[in-house]
C-alpha cells in the first residue's frame, strides 16, 4: 500500500507520530508511507521541533502554504495535494483531526477517487460556525474509514448515517502520552524553568473564538491573573503565535504571575502537564492529555467535544470571565482524576493500521 499522510498543524504532527511509529516498526514491507506537510504551521517551534522529537518521517513534500484566510489557505492546499496525488499513484490518504489541512486532504483525495482514512473522526461541538466543526463534518462524510476515539464519537457518526464506515479504536494521543510521558518526566523541563511539581498552573489559549474576540481574550487573561493572585500559583502559559498577535492588537497583557513562554516542544509540554496543579486550556489535545496524565483541567470554552471528561468530573467548563475561571479553578484544584478508561488502551495506532490494510 502506498499511503499519503497529510499533516500541517501542530497537533497533527503529534497524532501522526503514533501511526508512523507503528508503520515503521512492523509494516515497512507492506506499507510505504509518504508525508505531505501543507505548511499551515511553519515556525520552528510549531513544526520542526515535533519532527525532531517524535521521529516522524521527514516530509516528502512541503507545500509551504503559510498563513492566509481560510479560503486562500485551503485553496493553496487543494492545488498542491491534488498535484501530488495525480503524480504519485497513491492507494489511500490518511488525515487527522479537523484543521484546514484535514479538510483539504479529504476533499482533494475524494474528488480523485482515492480512499480517505480519517483519524479522530466523529467529534462534534454542535457549534456550526466553528471552523473545526465545518472541517470535521466534511472530512467525516468524505472518508472511507472513520477512526473514532470514543464511544461518543461513534454515536455521533451513527447519528449521521456513517456507522458502517466507523471503527472505535481509541485515541492516538493516548498512545503517545503513554509512550512519551516517562521520557518527558526525566527530561529536566521543570528544573530548567524553575518550577516545582504542583506549585503552578499550566495554561494554553489559541482557539479562534477566544483569540479573535477582544472581550473574551481579555476575560481569559484577567481570569488567569485572578487564579495566580487568589491561589498563590504561577501560571505558565506557552502561547501560540496567533494569541500573541491578537493580544498585541487588542492591547491585552498577561498580568502579574502569568508567565508567557514560547510554544513548547512536545516533551516539555508533557512534562509541564504532568507537574501542573491544574491545566487551563481551550485546546482539544491539551484537555485530553491533562486527563491521560491524571491532572484536572478547566476548559476555557463554552462547550467541548470531549464531553466525557467533563461528565467524569475531571474537567469543567468556564466562561471567559475572571470570576468564572477562578471559581472553576477552586473546584478543580481539589480533584484527582483517575485518567483512564475513556480513550482506549494505548493501542489505537495498531488498530488503525490493521483496519486500513483490511479495507483496501
Ligand atoms: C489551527 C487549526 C486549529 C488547531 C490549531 C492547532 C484551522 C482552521 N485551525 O489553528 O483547529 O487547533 O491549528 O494549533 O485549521 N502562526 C504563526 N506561525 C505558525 C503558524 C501560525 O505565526 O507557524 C500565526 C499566524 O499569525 C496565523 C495564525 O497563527 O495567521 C493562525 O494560524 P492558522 O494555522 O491559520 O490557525 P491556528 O489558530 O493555528
Ligand atoms: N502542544 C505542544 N506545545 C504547546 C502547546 C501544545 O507541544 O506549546 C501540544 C500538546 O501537548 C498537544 C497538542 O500540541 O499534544 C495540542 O495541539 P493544539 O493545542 O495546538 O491544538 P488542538 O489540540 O486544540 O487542535
Amino acid at each position: 500500500m502506498k499511503l499519503l499522510t497529510i499533516v500541517g498543524a501542530r497537533p497533527q504532527f503529534i497524532k501522526a507520530a503514533a501511526v508512523s511509529r507503528v508503520l515503521s516498526r512492523g509494516y515497512s514491507s507492506v506499507v510505504e508511507e509518504r508525508l505531505l506537510h501543507t505548511g499551515q504551521h511553519y515556525d520552528t517551534g510549531m513544526s520542526d521541533v515535533f519532527f525532531d522529537e517524535l521521529g516522524l518521517p521527514r516530509p516528502a513534500v512541503n507545500l509551504g502554504v503559510g498563513s492566509a484566510s481560510h479560503g486562500v489557505q485551503t485553496a493553496r492546499m487543494l492545488e498542491g495535494i491534488e498535484r501530488e496525488l495525480l503524480g504519485g499513484a497513491y492507494d489511500a490518504v490518511l488525515v487527522y483531526g479537523d484543521t484546514n489541512s484535514t479538510l483539504a486532504g479529504a476533499l482533494a483525495a475524494s474528488k480523485l477517487g482515492v480512499p480517505v482514512f480519517h483519524v479522530e473522526a466523529g467529534l462534534r461541538s454542535r457549534v456550526a460556525s466553528m471552523p473545526e466543526e465545518q472541517n470535521r463534518i466534511v472530512a467525516d462524510h468524505l472518508s472511507a474509514r472513520l477512526y473514532a476515539p470514543t464511544i461518543t464519537a461513534v454515536d455521533n457518526l451513527r447519528g449521521e448515517g456513517l456507522g458502517s464506515r466507523t471503527a472505535l479504536v481509541g485515541d492516538v494521543m493516548l498512545d503517545n502520552a503513554l509512550h512519551y510521558a516517562p521520557i518527558a518526566r526525566r527530561g529536566g523541563t521543570l528544573r530548567r524553568l524553575g518550577l516545582v511539581d504542583g506549585s503552578y498552573a499550566l495554561a494554553t489559549v489559541h482557539r479562534a473564538a477566544n483569540t479573535d474576540t477582544p472581550g473574551r481574550l481579555r476575560g481569559i487573561f484577567d481570569g488567569l491573573a485572578a487564579v495566580a493572585s487568589r491561589f498563590g500559583v504561577k501560571v505558565v502559559a506557552p502561547l501560540h503565535p496567533r494569541t500573541l498577535r491578537c493580544m498585541a492588537q487588542a492591547g491585552v497583557e498577561c498580568g502579574e504571575c502569568v508567565v508567557a513562554v514560547p510554544p513548547a516542544g512536545y516533551l516539555d509540554m508533557l512534562a509541564l502537564e504532568q507537574g501542573a496543579a491544574v491545566v487551563l486550556t481551550d485546546s482539544g489535545g491539551v484537555q485530553k492529555e491533562a486527563y491521560f496524565l491524571g491532572r484536572p483541567s478547566v476548559i476555557l470554552r463554552d462547550e467541548t467535544e470531549w464531553t466525557e471528561i467533563v461528565d467524569q468530573g475531571a474537567a469543567c467548563l468556564a466562561a471567559a470571565d475572571p470570576g468564572s475561571i477562578a471559581d472553576a479553578y477552586a473546584v478543580m484544584c481539589r480533584r484527582e482524576p483517575s485518567g483512564s478508561g475513556l480513550f482506549g488502551d494505548g493501542s489505537a495506532a495498531v488498530k488503525i493500521v490493521n483496519d486500513m490494510l483490511k479495507n483496501l
